[in-house]
């Protein structure tokens, strides 16, 4: 009964950790709930799932060791009655003396009791193994991508990137890359273009080693990233996100993330040069200020500043900008781009920066030495702005459409 009892308290656990997770996803999109006028609906549905599931099954559990009482405390009258009259009849037929009938009564009574205990004990410790198995399920789910045992540390001197037949597509979901080729010479500065949805975050997110190809290899510098740690990896790539992501601690200390025991003088450059500076040193805290949840304090231009200096500060050989400056009106745009401009092409040092740059907005990948299309699991365009205007094809179409002012729905839409 009690391995039941461990089953029903795993039950009921994880469905107080499925309820846990629905608050939780309300709590985080809060915004949207407010917006959508919808608080009374989920209200609604959170207190339908409590009282239809997790009610039921915590129901379920606490009835089963009720059962599982009355059970035991049927058997133990049971064994008391028929003790108390066997040592009637012992004392009746004169076997045992008075004493030994109380002794042996009162003996029973203390060791019934303890058992008891004991009974109900193993009971509740079972219901916690049930509580433990369904928490550390968590801890159990295997990663997609474990370093390889012995994986060696990335060297990059030069900076060059090839992906070889690259073949990828998310779990359950359709292919994104389809033997993709494509070689990114040591210090070329790569413009990535293509429709949303074509895989452009996708391809940086697979260089960053966050997921496990299909098929095919990357390579920086000749050595292949999956024989190389993450950390390493990572360490040597300085990307600017789609979407900022802030710690809830002070801009500084999120600035200074970049870089391992940065002092106040590099970090305050690097906001400089990301044009946030003026902005911090504006507020009543400065740099000492908390940025909220996620940085929710901030506005999304300045978070993604905030990125910016983070990347200027890591100072890595291989930076790429997943639309890094897409949330900046053009005024600062321009002088975050100044700040990128130096960033990638650094006199100062002997090795150029290897760059790869996402861009919707074609007009901040016009001076790149290369642009890439990515349309349909491979690349359809490759060459500098002029000769990819030359050409007419997808990105001569968008070019001639940003500077009309808007944007096609599809290949189809320009091909027309
Ligand atoms: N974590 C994920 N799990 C499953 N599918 C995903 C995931 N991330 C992206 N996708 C899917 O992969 C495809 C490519 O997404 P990706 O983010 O790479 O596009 P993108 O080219 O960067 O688009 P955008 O220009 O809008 O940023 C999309 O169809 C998307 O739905
Ligand atoms: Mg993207």
């Amino acid at each position: 009964m009690s391995l039941k009892v461990s089953k029903l308290a795993k039950k009921t656990t994880d469905s107080q950790h499925e309820a846990m997770g629905f608050i939780s996803d309300k709590i985080t999109n809060i915004f949207s709930l407010f917006s959508f006028a919808s608080r009374s609906r989920e209200l609604k549905q959170i207190s339908h799932f409590l009282q239809n599931d997790t009610a039921k099954k915590d129901y379920d559990w606490v009835r089963y060791e009720l059962k599982m009482a009355f059970v035991g405390i049927f058997f133990y009258a049971i064994m008391l009655i028929s003790l108390f009259l066997f040592m009637i009849h012992l004392r009746r037929i004169n076997a045992i003396t008075i004493g030994d009938f109380v002794f042996v009564m009162t003996v029973t009574f203390f060791i019934v009791d303890n058992i008891w205990k004991l009974t109900s004990e193993v009971g509740d410790f079972l219901g916690k193994v049930g509580d433990f198995k369904s928490s550390f399920s968590i801890l159990q789910t295997p990663q997609d991508i474990i370093d390889k045992s012995g994986a060696k540390d990335l060297k990059v001197t030069r900076g060059e990137i090839n992906f070889r037949n690259l073949s990828f597509g998310y779990k359950d979901g359709k292919k994104i890359f389809d033997h993709l080729n494509l070689h990114i010479k040591a210090g070329e500065k790569v413009g990535l273009v293509g429709y949303s949805g074509a895989g452009k975050s996708t391809l940086v997110s697979l260089l960053l080693k966050n997921f496990q190809t299909n098929g095919g290899d990357i390579l920086i510098d000749n050595q292949s990233i999956y024989d190389c740690s993450s950390d390493s990896l990572r360490s040597q790539i300085a990307l600017i996100p789609q979407d900022t992501m802030l710690f809830h601690r002070s801009i500084g200390e999120n600035i200074g993330y970049a870089k391992e025991n940065a002092n106040q003088s590099e970090i305050e450059n690097a906001a400089k040069k990301a044009y946030i500076h003026e902005f911090i040193t504006s507020l009543p805290e400065g740099y000492d200020t908390l940025v909220g949840e996620r940085g929710i304090k901030l506005s999304g231009g300045q978070r993604q500043r905030i990125a910016i200096a983070r990347a200027i500060l890591k100072d890595a050989p291989i930076l790429i900008l997943d639309e890094a400056t897409s949330s900046l009106d053009s005024h600062t745009e321009n002088h975050v781009q100044e700040s990128l401009n130096l960033l990638i092409d650094d006199k100062s040092k002997i090795t150029k920066k290897t760059v790869i740059a996402v861009a919707h907005r074609l007009s901040t990948l016009k001076h790149m030495d290369r642009i890439i299309v990515l349309d349909k699991r491979k690349i359809i365009e490759d060459g500098t702005h002029e000769e990819l205007l030359k050409i007419g094809g997808y990105y001569q179409s968008m070019w001639n459409m940003q500077a009309g002012g808007f944007l096609p729905e599809s290949l189809e839409e320009i091909n027309k």
